[in-house]
């Protein structure tokens, strides 16, 4: 049976107008991830990544082209349904980790439970638990978010991510903000969810972050450079060694 489609894009584009500008921010986007995959996005700033990211994760529509989630043709849909399909289909995780201060690694997680109307997770406190546990923060999960390193904040909203099973995890920059010990725990966490079956498309600045995934895709001008699977990639213990860290 053929792996499943859940990213297919065609000739994707996105201009954007600032009255007599222009900027051609994505230009023919071709690009096709099927389950399973695990995708790095690299490209100098400014060359349409987050752009490209944005419109995946249906927060923001192409000028032009086809973009189709998970079977589902989505420029068709209208402002709640793309709400819809962003609660069920996707995970965003981003650099800010963007979670509420204050309040427990458990109740930040079980949030994205609160508005799914699907039944399917009757208990959110016990779905949420394992999504914790499932990042290695089965510890500290009545901390509160400001008690808690960088890194296992961005493990908390990694776990968020991933409470309600989604079809796909869209990541921007997720070690932007974090040292290159707690980067590579990070990298290493979707290595392992990956081998665990979850999709992933990562957007990084850090080509040794980059290295983990097994494809990487090379935008420059809002075009795809390169698109080429990863023939040596990273694993923890590499890159560990590589930067001369110790466990
Ligand atoms: N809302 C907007 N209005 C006008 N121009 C925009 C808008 N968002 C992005 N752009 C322009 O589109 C281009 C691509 O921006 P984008 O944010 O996708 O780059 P990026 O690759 O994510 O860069 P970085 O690595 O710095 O995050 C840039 O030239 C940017 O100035
Ligand atoms: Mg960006």
């Amino acid at each position: 049976m053929a792996a499943k489609k859940v990213i297919e894009t065609k000739k994707l584009s996105k201009v954007f107008k600032n009255g007599e500008i222009e900027v051609h921010a994505l230009t023919d986007i071709n690009i096709l991830i099927e389950d399973g995959e695990f995708v790095a996005i690299m490209g100098a700033s400014g060359s349409g990544k987050s752009t490209l990211l944005n419109i995946l994760g249906c927060l923001d529509k192409p000028s032009d082209g086809e973009y189709f989630l998970d079977g589902v043709f989505v420029n068709n849909l209208n402002k709640n349904q793309l709400a819809a399909i962003r609660n069920q289909k996707i995970g965003f995780i981003f650099q800010s980790y963007n979670l509420l201060p204050r309040t427990t690694a458990l109740e930040n997680v079980e949030l994205p439970l609160v508005y799914n109307r699907t039944g399917e997770f009757l208990n959110p406190s016990e779905h949420a638990k394992k999504a914790l546990e499932k990042v290695g923060l089965g510890n500290r999960i009545y901390h509160k978010t400001n008690q808690l390193s960088g890194g296992e904040q961005q493990r908390v909203a990694i776990a968020r991510a991933l409470v309600n099973n989604p079809a796909l995890i869209l990541s921007d920059e997720a070690t932007g903000n974090l040292d290159s010990k707690a980067s590579i725990e990070v990298a290493d966490l979707f290595v392992k969810l990956n081998d665990l079956g979850k999709t992933i498309l990562m957007i990084t600045h850090e080509s040794d972050i980059a290295q983990f995934a097994k494809r990487l895709i090379y935008l420059r001008d809002g075009r795809v450079l390169t698109d080429e699977l990863i023939k040596n990639r990273s694993t923890k213990e590499s890159a560990i060694r590589e930067l001369g860290l110790t466990e």
